[in-house]
């Protein structure tokens, strides 16, 4: 159970405890690296077989496109929502200036993953990172806590993205900018979730929520956010993903659908970008 802030316990949906909890994906073929994202595949040659060396790079690349949009960053203070193992938030320490990262996840083993992995910082960071158990939908943060706030791969778990956008506005600073990259439904097409879970077994099952961009755009504006914009990354994103789900899983099986629906248009990956309006100053 996560505590909400003057709220009621929410419970972690059973698809989520049961994909990352016994077995660490980020150390299985299929992700690697310390991270569990499809990656941002630019500049990776996928006329031939990648390596795992590829693999990790891309999802290091995805990372990279994401916090890219925070600029600049240096002192900043920033949370990552749904930080799985970690190993991004120690990257946004490292490579970008923040002054204080907090990884936030709802799955305590995944945060008992990401402690250990990066319990050896050196003394000038141990003290900058932190991880924290917390739901998107109820952060365990006092208000504007933060300057910055992104989420990589993990807004097609959240089962209320109202709730994300409302404490997204909190517990950024006036002036505080939010990303986040995901896979979303594009349009607002109601057949769009039963659609997507004939394709793909992680819909069916409820793991991933065919949230739609109307849906996430109109609650970040309704939570008071502003500038918000979005933008399509797909085409760096999704042949890369097939080329890489190639090397273990046949033509016709369902991982492979993911492509499929991407050249539907009935799922795209995307950045959503948006920011607390800072105060107006009178003049003087
Ligand atoms: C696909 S993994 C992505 C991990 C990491 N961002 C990466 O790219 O390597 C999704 C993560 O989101 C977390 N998660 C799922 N639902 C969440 C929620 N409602 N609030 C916070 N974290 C959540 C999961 O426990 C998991 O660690």
């Amino acid at each position: 159970m996560t505590q909400r802030p003057g709220g009621d316990p929410l419970p972690m949906r059973p698809a989520v405890q049961e994909t990352y909890g016994p077995v660490d994906l980020g150390a299985t073929p299929l992700f690697g690296g310390g991270f569990i994202n499809f990656g941002h595949w630019d500049g990776i040659d996928l006329d031939r077989v990648p390596t795992e060396h590829d693999r990790i790079r891309s999802q290091q690349a995805l990372y990279h496109r994401v916090l890219a949009t925070l600029a600049p960053t240096e002192g900043l203070r920033a949370v990552e929502v749904g930080c799985g193992l970690g190993t991004g938030c120690a990257m946004a320490l490292q490579e970008y200036g923040f002054a204080q990262v907090t990884g936030m996840d709802i799955h305590p083993q995944q945060l008992d993953r990401a402690r250990s992995a990066h319990a050896d910082l050196p003394a000038d960071q141990a003290g900058r990172l932190r991880f924290v158990q917390g739901a998107a939908e109820g952060m365990p943060f006092g208000d504007a806590e933060f300057d910055c706030l992104y989420s990589v791969e993990a807004a097609q778990h959240f089962r209320d993205p109202e709730a994300f956008a409302k404490e997204t506005a909190r517990v950024l600073k006036p002036g505080g900018r939010a990303t986040v990259a995901s896979f979303f439904v594009p349009d607002a097409d109601p057949a769009r979730p039963e659609q997507l879970a004939a394709l793909l077994e992680t819909f069916a099952t409820g793991l991933d929520v065919a949230h739609s961009i109307p849906q996430w755009t109109g609650g970040l504006e309704g939570a008071g956010l502003t500038d918000v914009r979005v933008t399509s990354i797909g085409a760096a994103v999704w042949h890369g993903w097939d080329r890489w789900l190639s090397t273990m899983w046949q033509p016709g099986t369902w991982p492979r659908n993911f492509l499929r629906a991407y050249r539907d248009g009935m799922l795209d990956y995307f950045l959503i970008t948006a920011a607390r309006p800072a105060p107006v100053r009178q003049p003087a």
